[in-house]
């Protein structure tokens, strides 16, 4: 146990140093320790980011599930594994100890085994916060299958789009779902994804709202009676530790998702070890992620690293504004919880609703705050701990990325100094690097510049599906030898690491990642416009909301403005989901282009946040006379 618990800032660096020494003896050891192998790897690790190529622990073969699950049952059988708080506060809270999940899973697995699913085959997931989320994630790698959960927010274009891209063989879905106040049909959703989805030759419909919804004879099956009929026992399948455990797609800057594969041995031992040194889990914690598991938060933080370390780990199905703005406080007293990790988005839209829900609930319990997804600025930041942690609870602000698997920068509770607005030091292994736009690193302290890491650490993702060039153009070809993030960053004096944002067209919107060109994809498809471009600019509470400049068509020009503002926020909600659709939409006759004909977006992001005092050189433009133009028009 010697290297998995850091207790103080002297032994972080004492291990830190350690673990960026020498990487491979660190990282062997962390693996040796802690988990169940079946078969020991030959190699720690091989790598060559010029390809990119990265293996960790070849060789080796293990389940995670066996990992997450079955070794815990002697000792923990009777534990909670997982805490299920539904939507409705009226509705009972289920507890699931670790033999009952040990159960549910096993029963899950065969079912899918007898749906024709073996190793290797693709399952998507699409499935509201219910424990069947979790134990058809676990299900899936109990048998090999190589999950793909698509968030339940994202439309049935958006949903076809990832279930074609990796040709996944079933759908696992429910017959709706309850969100605050509203219910939503889900299946209807699957429905009309699968029209264009020749691949699926099955779908797996949970019961969650009873809603008398269209079964397709042959294709659709209730899963409740396969669960009930299903043998209670399965063996996991053996997996090399570089087999893909999972697909989980991100937006990227250009052109279609990216399906990022993850590893099953590495990625089990770096989210095992960052969540428990993190989040300092102690055995009877009760530890709460409000994320969705649709998202990498939810796989690393809500599923496997908790389950890896035997934790008790709360599931919300609801959001935070239902019944009222004191439910996450609610449920932080109702179940005592002691780690709560979430968004400053969410922290920025509670602290505007005032003390009042806050202070009707005893929150001693917590230990930890975290958050992930985006900068969070210092008002939320203080807010959160003044109000939530009673300044006794560090806040550890966690940067990391659906590619990279798990926590990347983050302090160690109790061990590294907070400082508001900085994710502060790099984790045990992480070495990263300041870049400038010559490529050359930039070294020493108080500078800023293009966030990469020099180094491979267990989780990271190992390529895209389908598309490793890809992999190769978007990661590692900005920077010779280096994983690029996307990101800026600024070390500050001591070495702290702040994140400043995106450098590319991605645009995090209340921590979700998207990329603005298939947003402005989408909105192109309607007749009356001709061309668009999206920026993001501040928000109060989204942190950046989206932007879009869009030219019409002859034909839409005389048309009632704000009802094309519905008909484009409309089509955005169909081909991607309502957490695309634009706060603002500017009607402008150009946009401002290069000689090369190339969009200016830099000049359009600074126009729609209203910061126009240093345009910059605008002379150069093809058509200099429509920023003036846009600038007298701007929203
Ligand atoms: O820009 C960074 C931002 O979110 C991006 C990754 O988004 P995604 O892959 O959806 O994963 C989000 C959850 C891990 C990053 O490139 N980001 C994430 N965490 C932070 C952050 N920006 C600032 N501070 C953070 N703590």
């Amino acid at each position: 146990m010697s290297n998995y618990h850091i207790k103080h800032l002297e032994e972080y660096y004492q291990v830190y140093r350690k673990s960026v020494r020498n990487p491979e003896v660190f990282w062997e050891e962390v693996a040796e320790e802690h988990f169940v192998w079946r078969k020991r790897w030959n190699n720690v690790l091989q790598w060559d980011f010029s390809k990119p190529e990265i293996k960790w622990f070849e060789g080796a073969q293990l389940n995670i599930t066996e990992n997450c699950i079955d070794r815990h049952l002697n000792t923990r059988g009777d534990k909670t594994a997982i805490i299920f708080e539904p939507n409705n506060p009226d509705e009972e809270t289920q507890h699931i100890s670790y033999r009952e999940l040990h159960d549910r899973v096993c029963r899950f697995a065969n079912v899918l085994k007898e749906k024709g699913i073996g190793k290797g085959d693709r399952v998507c997931i699409y499935l509201p916060m219910i424990p069947e989320l979790a134990i058809s994630v676990l299900a899936c790698a109990r048998i090999g299958a190589i999950h793909s959960v698509v968030f339940a927010g994202f439309s049935s274009t958006a949903l076809a789009t990832r279930i074609n891209d990796s040709e996944c063989k079933m759908v696992i879905t429910s017959d709706g779902s309850y969100r605050g106040a509203k219910t939503i049909d889900l299946k209807s959703i699957v429905d009309e994804a699968l029209e264009d989805c020749s691949s699926i030759e099955s779908v797996l419909v949970a019961k969650r709202i009873n809603s008398n919804i269209k079964m397709k004879e042959g294709r659709d099956y209730w899963l409740q009676p396969l669960l009930d009929e299903a043998y209670h026992d399965c063996d996991p399948v053996v997996m090399d530790a570089e087999d893909p455990l999972f697909i989980l797609y991100t937006s990227g800057s250009t052109g279609k998702p990216k399906g990022m594969v993850h590893s099953s041995g590495g990625y089990m031992v770096y989210t095992a070890y960052t969540f428990k040194n993190v989040f300092q889990y102690r055995e009877d914690d009760v530890y709460w992620c409000t994320a969705d598991i649709g998202w990498i938060t939810g796989h690393s933080y809500i599923v496997y690293g908790p389950l890896l370390n035997g934790a008790t780990t709360l599931m919300f199905e609801g959001v935070p504004s239902y019944p009222d703005f004191g439910r996450f406080w609610e449920i932080v007293d109702k179940h005592q919880v002691n780690q709560f990790y979430t968004a400053p988005t969410a922290i920025r839209a509670l602290a505007k609703e005032g003390m009042d829900h806050v202070e009707k609930y005893d929150l001693s319990s917590l230990k930890v705050l975290g958050t992930v997804g985006e900068p969070i600025n210092e008002e939320a930041w203080h807010w959160y701990d003044d109000n939530i942690g009673k300044k006794k609870a560090p806040i550890v602000d966690t940067w990391w990325q659906t590619e990279t698997g798990g926590i990347m920068i983050s302090p160690i509770p109790f061990a590294t100094p907070t400082k508001p607005t900085y994710a502060t030091l790099p984790f045990i292994g992480i070495q990263p690097a300041l870049m400038d736009e010559n490529g050359e690193e930039i070294k020493g302290n108080q500078v800023d510049g293009r966030l990469c890491i020099k180094y491979p650490w267990p989780s990271m993702a190992r390529t895209i599906w389908g598309d490793h060039q890809r992999y190769k153009d978007t990661y590692f070809s900005a920077f010779e030898n280096m994983y690029f993030t996307g990101d800026g960053a600024l070390r500050d004096e001591v070495g702290y690491y702040r994140i400043t944002g995106r450098v590319d067209d991605v645009v995090i919107v209340s921590g979700h990642n998207l990329g603005t060109a298939p947003i402005e994809d989408a909105i192109n498809e309607h007749p009356a416009v001709s061309e668009s471009a999206i920026v993001g600019f501040p928000h109060d509470i989204k942190g950046n909301a989206l932007y879009g400049y869009v030219i019409l068509k002859e034909t839409g020009e005389s048309r009632n403005h704000d009802n094309l503002r519905k008909e484009i926020n409309q089509l955005i909600t169909e081909q991607i989901g309502p957490i695309a659709k634009l706060d603002k939409i500017q009607f402008t006759k150009g946009l401002p282009k290069t000689r090369s004909g190339k969009i200016m977006r830099r000049i359009l992001r600074k126009i729609a946040s209203k910061d126009t005092s240093n345009l910059g050189d605008t002379s150069t433009l093809l058509n200099p006379e429509v920023v003036q133009d846009i600038m007298d028009n701007v929203l």
